[in-house]
């Protein structure tokens, strides 16, 4: 079986310390091959395709019999969604969601109007795209990401905001920033847990726990930017999880359902990472889904779906294997 590896590289000379967020989603070289390396423990053959404006010409005539993609994708709104598109189009099977799943996760407020209709809690929000007015209901602080992005993209220490004028001029700055609607939400002070799942249908993964309190004072107690990439970097080793977290049984099966009846609700497959809070009531609220979870093997990096994996007892070549067979099964090529 020959398999395609549809992948956006990180440029060579990029630096996540920099604090430059424009490749935030991107994959380093090292990823990219130790995902070619354990998936060459499952198939005869494995091509690296970049995902640019080349790829569709590279797929085309690769014959290729299945992608295995992790593909970012480079422009556009939906851009997750575009090799899956071009692969559906070529007839070439694919690991992982598919192209309205991915398009509808990129996008905060859709993926939070599909957990409403499905019971699924999530903040209180409003898309800001110029100058609304505020919903009465929201409740102070509130906590400002651009709609379309992940890996904390346009988070930062100023997303979390205390009153109307501060809320302005930080959604001013990110709408002139990032060129699209800001999601505003209600901020929730509960502990914070992101959950992996696996397979369809999914294995909860053990649940990783992130906690703010080891930071250096003046860091802010969210997942920005800076905490991610440079706090919990492999020069600075902050490390701001814990899995598997210390919760209770009654806890970790609210959370699983939490995280299961997510899946389902947004038609994810083969894999997925996704991170909530818990609210006022204490019980859990989902204010984000990865359906292409960062896939980073050194576990220094604290990768979080990966760091699950691990101490569900999957080795790095194991996890790979374990989304790749699930893909193959959900398509009929392995039974
Ligand atoms: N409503 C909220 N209340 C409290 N904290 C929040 C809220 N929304 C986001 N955060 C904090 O900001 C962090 C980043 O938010 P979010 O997960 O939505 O961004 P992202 O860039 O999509 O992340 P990822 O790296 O998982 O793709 C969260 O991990 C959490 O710490
Ligand atoms: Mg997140």
């Amino acid at each position: 079986m020959k398999v395609a590896l549809t992948c956006n590289t990180l440029p060579p000379d990029y630096s996540r310390e920099s604090g430059d967020d424009t490749f935030a989603e991107f994959d380093s070289p090292s990823t990219i091959s130790a995902i070619k390396k354990a998936l060459l423990t499952h198939c005869d053959s494995v091509e690296v395709v970049e995902a640019d404006e080349e790829a569709y010409e590279r797929l085309r005539r690769g014959n290729f019999d299945f992608a295995f993609n992790i593909a970012e994708g480079v422009r556009g709104e939906a851009r997750e969604a575009q090799i899956p598109a071009m692969l559906e189009m070529l007839g070439i099977p694919y690991s992982g969601s598919g192209v309205t799943t991915l398009a509808i996760t990129l996008d905060k407020r859709r993926t939070k109007e599909v957990l409403l209709a499905n019971g699924i809690r999530t903040p209180k929000f409003q898309l800001l795209s110029r100058s609304e007015d505020l919903r009465s209901d929201l409740k102070f602080p509130l906590f400002l990401k651009p709609n379309g992005e992940g890996s904390s993209r346009g988070i930062t220490a100023r997303s979390l905001v205390g009153s109307e004028e501060e809320l302005e001029e930080v959604a001013r700055e990110m709408v002139a920033k990032y060129r699209q609607p800001v999601l505003v939400e209600e901020y929730l002070t509960g502990r914070e847990f992101t959950v992996g799942l696996l397979g369809n249908p999914p294995e909860v993964l053990p649940v990783v726990e992130v906690g703010f309190e080891g930071l250096p004072p003046g860091a802010p107690k969210f997942d920005c930017y800076e905490v991610k990439w440079i706090y919990d970097s492999l020069e600075a080793r902050y490390d701001t999880t814990v899995c598997p977290a210390r919760v209770d049984d009654d806890l970790r099966s609210r959370i699983a359902d939490t995280a299961t009846r997510t899946f389902e609700a947004l038609e994810v497959r083969d894999l997925c990472r996704l991170d909530l809070r818990l609210d006022g009531d204490g019980e859990p609220s989902v204010f984000d889904v990865n359906a292409l979870p960062g896939l980073i093997p050194d576990p220094a990096e604290n990768s979080r779906f990966p760091k699950a994996a691990y101490a569900a007892g999957y080795s790095y070549e194991e996890l790979i294997g374990e989304v790749f067979n699930a893909a193959l099964r959900r398509e009929g090529i392995l039974r």
